[in-house]
């Protein structure tokens, strides 16, 4: 099949390059040029595991390019997908002018049918708004073409994104007529595996699905958060906890962490957006309210700890900060728990000396040559002379240093583990003052 995939992001990006994986003839398109040059010289613009060798594969066979070419772009697909970014506007709602512009695009150059697919993460009603603009542009042209409207939610995590769409749980589309449904099966006939994955609805059930699921994660991680300050309050441990709780099938083990947030470019947003239609609705949810409190408090925690151990003038103090990314195995510093702490130690007049294996770029990008931030290129580089270690994303290779060489680096064997990786015992056996979330 010929597939367009407008906005070349985390989403876009992998998105068409597994679509084109399975043999469809895929045109990628972006109105960020750099972007689009980095793609056509052969590089890539997002770290993402997998993905640089599939995009090679792809492009090398021929199935797969990369385009600012608007009108090329709409002409090549017969299903349009668009990815492109919803981010909250000043009110928290999702700001949807980038998917109604790629909406005209469509309308504006179009001369047969089309399926139109939003894949961006859009609240209810969204469908109806891309439709009417579309039509819109299409009657200002006095053209009269056909299309449809679907909605196809994404599903990926960032850090495993090739992996969940080549082998996703489930794959959700919305449409609102056969034709469309039988293109979208047809599609993802290749990614079914064992069992059927996809899940037809309406288009508004699709819409509010991704919402749903994201603001179910999400607290999940701050109940989990809440409990984890209440255990450390009563002299409970946290993780024996979990393991209490997460034994139960009804709750699971899975994102029953404790840490230091939640951040991304999903759960943050998508939490925000769902309250504000929730309240625009009349159907408030109260629960959605205590979970975005609950993380912004949450995100502040290693903070805290570190003002009441060192008090709040932080001046002539350096702390060495592990991890930057919002979670492992990516370079996204959107809404980072990171970026909250680094920002709160250098008001109060502390160095920073940080070490992440994929993100430094973009903190560069972020923080510019930022006077009180050192970025260094091995974890044990950030510890010489530190006053203290924070762990704030819980990379895999932070997981088993050598403690002696980190003792003898830091000038205070002090940590604060936003991730909970260690064993407190043993790190108390291995001469370390060890904080970490909700244990003693
Ligand atoms: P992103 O910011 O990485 O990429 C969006 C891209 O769209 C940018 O490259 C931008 O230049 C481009 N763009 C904007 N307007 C355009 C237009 N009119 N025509 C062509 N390109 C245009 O965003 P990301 O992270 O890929 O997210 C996209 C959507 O997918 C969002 O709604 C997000 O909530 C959702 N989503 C993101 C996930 C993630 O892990 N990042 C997972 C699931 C859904």
């Amino acid at each position: 099949m010929k597939i367009t995939v407008i906005g070349t992001g985390y989403v876009g990006l992998v998105s068409g390059t597994c679509l084109a994986e399975v043999g469809n003839d895929v045109l990628c398109l972006d109105v960020d040029a750099k972007k689009i040059a980095i793609l056509q010289g052969g590089g890539i613009p997002i770290y993402e595991p997998g993905l640089e060798d599939m995009v090679k594969r792809n492009v090398t066979a021929g199935r797969l390019r990369f385009t600012t070419d608007i009108e090329a772009a709409v002409q090549h697909g017969a299903i349009q997908f668009i990815a492109v970014g919803t981010p909250p506007d000043e009110d928290g709602s999702a700001d949807l002018q980038y998917v109604v512009a790629a909406a005209r695009n469509i309308g504006k150059h179009m001369t047969d049918y089309k399926l139109v697919v939003d894949k961006s993460t859009v609240p209810v009603g969204t469908a109806d708004k891309v439709r009417a603009a579309l039509q819109e542009e299409l009657e200002r042209r006095a053209v009269k073409l056909e299309f449809s409207v679907a909605s196809n939610p994404e599903f990926l995590k960032e850090g495993a994104a090739v992996e969940d769409f080549m082998r996703p749980d489930r794959i959700v589309i919305g449409t609102d007529n056969e034709h469309a449904t039988q293109m979208m099966r047809t599609l993802y006939a290749p990614f079914q595996r064992n069992r059927e994955r996809l899940i037809t609805m309406d288009i508004r059930s699709a819409e509010l699905t991704k919402y749903a699921a994201n603001a179910m994660l999400a607290t999940r991680i701050s109940f989990m958060n809440e409990l984890a300050n209440l255990a450390e309050k009563l002299g409970a441990d946290i993780e024996n906890v979990r393991h209490g709780i997460g034994s139960d099938p009804r709750i699971g083990y899975h994102f029953l962490y404790p840490g230091c947030g939640y951040g991304g470019s999903c759960f943050p947003k998508d939490v925000q957006a769902l309250r504000r239609t929730a309240g625009e609705y009349g159907a408030p949810m109260h629960v959605i309210d205590a979970v975005e409190v609950a993380n912004d408090a949450q995100k502040h925690v290693l903070l805290d700890k570190i003002i009441a151990r060192f008090g709040n003038d932080l001046q002539g103090k350096t702390f060495a900060v592990w991890g930057l990314a919002f979670k492992p195995n990516t370079d996204d510093m959107r809404e980072a728990p990171s970026r909250v702490l680094m920002e709160g130690l250098w008001e109060r007049g502390a160095k920073v000396a940080a070490h992440d294996p994929a993100a430094a770029h973009e903190t560069r990008r972020i923080y510019g040559d930022h006077p009180q931030l050192q970025l260094v290129d091995n974890p044990m580089a950030a510890l010489q002379g530190a006053d203290a270690l924070a762990i704030v994303t819980e990379w895999k290779v932070f997981r088993s240093p050598d403690f002696s060489a980190m003792k003898a680096a830091l000038k205070t064997p002090l940590i604060f583990d936003g991730r909970n990786l260690y064993d407190p015992a043993s790190m108390r056996a291995a001469g370390f003052e060890y904080l970490a979330i909700g244990r003693q």
